[in-house]
């Protein structure tokens, strides 16, 4: 077990299985997201709780922050529907066993959850971070993801193509969401020729407003273009998809893009780079989380975002001198690329 930490307790209010999975509080405060889903059967849930909070212990690290991983999952039965008392009791049920760990975790937003919910989880702001900004806390994560996916972005282009100018340059973003739209440049920034992909039609507006060429999601995630940018669900990159790729380079904010490590060896073998999730994503939570439980300033804290940029830049130069893919600099894939 690499885990310090696993707790699975049947909420009283709700009966629903909160899951809660502490990997390591050695660096510091364990941290993570708290993500309600729908599961065939909730030990799924802690799957996902075991793989998230191990990834987000990375997360902490490649970041620099006095942080562990840690994650919350509350496995809701498929295409379960919470009314709002449903959902106060099961926050609250969270709530319990984050109190239960006396300020060892503090949880923020994840799939399923906003800034709203933290209010309700707890009133204690050490075990939290992204509250509301009207409760005194950061709110809303996601621009702050996107200015780090864009940090990013200039980091592997000055890696791959030699410039950090991302004008000209060919994206294709898929997942047009609260990151995934922020990180698309608007038409007047100009030049740098979009294609963008979600599931939602409705985001087809933006991408008309962006001039930006609409197609289904999978092609594209096999577009030809320079850069690759994963903004919505985890598990993408699979063997089959990395034979079938046409960029030269990925990075984007989705959380566990590769269906398995070994899929980064693949994309080394094609001669694709992809900037691992764990740098590319951390944006968000080194701001909330610096503002909130670090007391930094606004603006330090958005420094630091910006530091992603040096950060993958650094990864990106160990990997090319090393000859193995950039995964393995921050502990995925394999030393010898294969
Ligand atoms: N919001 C943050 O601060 C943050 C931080 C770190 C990581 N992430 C990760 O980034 C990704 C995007 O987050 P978000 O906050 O923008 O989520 P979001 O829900 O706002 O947006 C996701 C978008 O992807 C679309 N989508 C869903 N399935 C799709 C598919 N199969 N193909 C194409 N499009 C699809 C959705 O319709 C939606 O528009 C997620 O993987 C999330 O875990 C987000």
């Amino acid at each position: 077990m690499n885990h310090e930490q696993i707790l699975v307790r049947r909420g009283s209010r709700s009966g629903l299985p909160v899951i809660l999975a502490i990997h390591t509080t050695a660096p510091g405060q364990a941290i993570g997201g708290c993500r309600l889903a729908g599961y065939a059967e909730w030990r799924y849930g802690l799957d996902d709780a075991l793989r998230l909070s191990a990834a987000m212990t990375q997360k902490c690290a490649v970041a620099g922050l006095p942080h562990g991983g840690a994650k919350t999952v509350v496995a809701l039965p498929p295409g379960a529907a919470l009314g709002p008392g449903e959902r106060r009791a099961l926050l609250h049920d969270v709530g319990d066993v984050i109190a239960g760990l006396d300020g060892a975790y503090a949880t923020g937003p994840d799939v399923g959850t906003g800034p709203p919910d933290m209010t309700t989880i707890t009133d204690r702001p050490t075990h939290v971070f992204c509250l509301p900004p009207e409760a005194g806390g950061s709110g809303d994560s996601s621009p702050h993801t996107a200015t780090g996916v864009v940090a990013a972005l200039r980091a592997l282009c000055e890696a791959v193509f030699g410039t950090a100018d991302l004008a000209g340059r060919r994206f294709a973003i898929v997942g047009l969401g609260r990151v995934g739209a922020p990180v698309a440049p608007p038409p007047a920034a100009g030049q740098a020729k979009l294609v963008v992909a979600d599931v939602d039609p409705t985001k087809r507006t933006l991408a008309d407003e962006l001039g930006a060429a609409w197609v289904d999601p999978d092609d594209g995630l096999r577009s030809d273009v320079d850069v690759l940018v994963p903004a919505a669900l985890g598990g993408v990159l699979t063997p089959a998809v990395v034979s079938e790729l046409r960029c030269a380079a990925i990075a984007g904010p989705a959380n566990n893009q590769l269906d398995a490590p070994g899929t980064a060896d693949l994309l080394h073998q094609r001669g694709i780079v992809w900037a691992p999730d764990t740098v590319v994503s951390a944006g968000g939570v080194i701001y909330a989380t610096g503002v909130e439980l670090r007391q930094e300033t606004p603006l330090e804290a958005t420094a630091r975002v910006r530091g992603i940029g040096d950060t993958l830049a650094r990864i990106l130069r160990d990997a090319a001198r090393d000859g193995v893919p950039p995964a393995a600099v921050v502990g995925g894939g394999s030393r010898d690329g294969r």
